[in-house]
């Protein structure tokens, strides 16, 4: 395990039972796949851990690239390949490259420390804190994203469908993943070409469409549960010298230019099957809703009810460990095209623009404590 000042990769409070199941997990996340062990013959990276490095956020190195559209919007696509782009193939298959007329989108890895805490959010918490945007004098007003599950999906605890048999939604750059088991039996198929018995298909691929039929999960299922619980059970970045003063100012700061009303700095969870996530408070600067983030974050892609220019708030939690990860720089936002968190900020626009320019209209050392604050996450 990794040194929790570089990654991030440590437990909550388990049993002895449990500690076996992550480690297991934790094994299978940071394995290398290869063609023998069912990597491809489409895939974006060979392994979780080669894009969620120390489970903080990912590289440009191994981005995402996804097509097309994935929803009822209507996808005239899904027979060239979409929505996932299998940009590196094994030899002897050709990778794909996105068709012509397709509008394409890149992400790269978002932090996964954390992510059961997210999990075990129930809906009414995160119905609340949109309803609480309504008149919101800055103009910030999230939504849930609503979107239908997949069949294997089990259903979370404080979780209901909409009368239209949506469901919220909270994983993923829009926030169209419902679980985190939805999420891993995901990018095993898409990122790696790994097939399980949740989706026994390889990725299609229209250069070579002779790769449809049900092959024998490459992943079984107990392997697919440790590595969910594995994610389930990562400990919460914690904040690095929170009592300093600096530290502190800046952080009065980000509530007071209105950051916080998208990454709040507190969430709560509900009951969970594991005792250390049941009734929790923890410090996400998440709300899990989707926000428009302006004309120069739109990138012509939508998922669910997250339309082309919204995105789910980015946990801020692990920002200050990140470079750790991504080679000293940053590379921050959904296809990290910021390289500062300044960077990052300035790029704030839609609903964020207001508190975006409240940060520019700051003193310079102002500034500066706000961006301590935020390195100390
Ligand atoms: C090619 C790079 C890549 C690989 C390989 C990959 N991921 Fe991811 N992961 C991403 C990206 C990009 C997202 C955001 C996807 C989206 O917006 O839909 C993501 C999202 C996630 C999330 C949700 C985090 C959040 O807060 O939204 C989890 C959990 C996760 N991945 C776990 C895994 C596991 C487990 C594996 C291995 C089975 C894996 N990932 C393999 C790139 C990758
Ligand atoms: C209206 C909601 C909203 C407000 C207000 C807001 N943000 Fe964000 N923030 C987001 C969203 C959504 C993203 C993700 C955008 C993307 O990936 O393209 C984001 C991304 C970020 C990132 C990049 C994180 C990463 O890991 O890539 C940073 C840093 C950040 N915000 C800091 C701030 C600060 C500081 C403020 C106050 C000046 C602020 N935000 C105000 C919604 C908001």
């Amino acid at each position: 395990m990794i040194n929790p000042e570089e990654g991030l990769c440590g437990p909550i409070s388990l049993d002895n039972a449990q500690t076996v199941l992550f480690s297991t997990g934790n094994n299978a996340f940071f394995a290398t796949r290869t063609s023998s062990t069912g990597l491809g013959p489409y895939f974006v990276a060979t392994g979780c851990g080669a894009c969620h490095t120390s489970d903080n956020r990912g590289h440009p190195f191994t981005i995402l690239t996804r097509f097309g559209q994935s929803d009822t919007l209507g996808n005239t696509f899904l027979n060239e390949g979409a929505p996932q782009l299998g940009a590196f193939a094994l030899p002897g298959f050709m990778p794909e490259a996105v068709p012509p007329g397709a509008t394409s989108t890149r992400m790269i890895a978002p932090i996964t420390a954390g992510v059961g805490f997210l999990e075990a959010v129930p809906d009414s918490e995160i119905l609340n804190i949109a309803a609480a945007n309504a008149n919101n004098p800055d103009g910030v007003r999230g939504h849930p994203n609503w979107d239908t599950i997949p069949h294997f999906a089990i259903i979370l605890n404080g979780s209901f469908p909409r009368a239209d048999g949506k469901w919220i939604c909270r994983f993923g750059r829009k926030a169209s993943v419902y679980s985190i088991l939805q999420q891993v039996a995901n990018a095993y198929n898409r990122d790696m070409g790994v097939t399980s018995s949740y989706m026994p298909y390889n990725p299609y691929n229209y250069l070579d469409q002779t790769l449809q039929e049900i092959s024998t999960p490459e992943v079984d299922n107990t392997t697919l549960a440790s590595v969910v619980f594995y994610c389930t059970a990562l400990q919460t970045p914690e904040p690095r010298n929170a009592t300093d003063s600096t530290v502190v100012y800046g952080g009065n700061l980000f509530n007071q230019i209105g950051c916080a009303t998208c990454h709040r700095p507190t969430m709560a969870t509900g009951n969970s099957a594991i005792a250390a996530l049941a009734n929790q408070t923890f410090s996400p600067f998440t709300d899990l809703l989707v926000h428009d983030m302006g004309p120069a974050d739109d990138d012509h892609y939508t998922e669910g009810t997250a339309e082309t220019s919204e995105w789910r708030t980015t946990p801020l939690w692990g920002l200050g460990l990140a470079p750790n990860v991504q080679g000293g720089t940053s590379y921050l936002m959904h296809d990290g095209r910021a390289s500062s968190i300044q960077q990052a900020i300035e790029m704030h626009g839609g609903e964020a623009a207001v508190s975006a320019q409240r940060f520019g209209a700051l003193s310079a050392s102002d500034q500066s404590a706000l961006l301590t604050f935020l390195k100390s996450l």
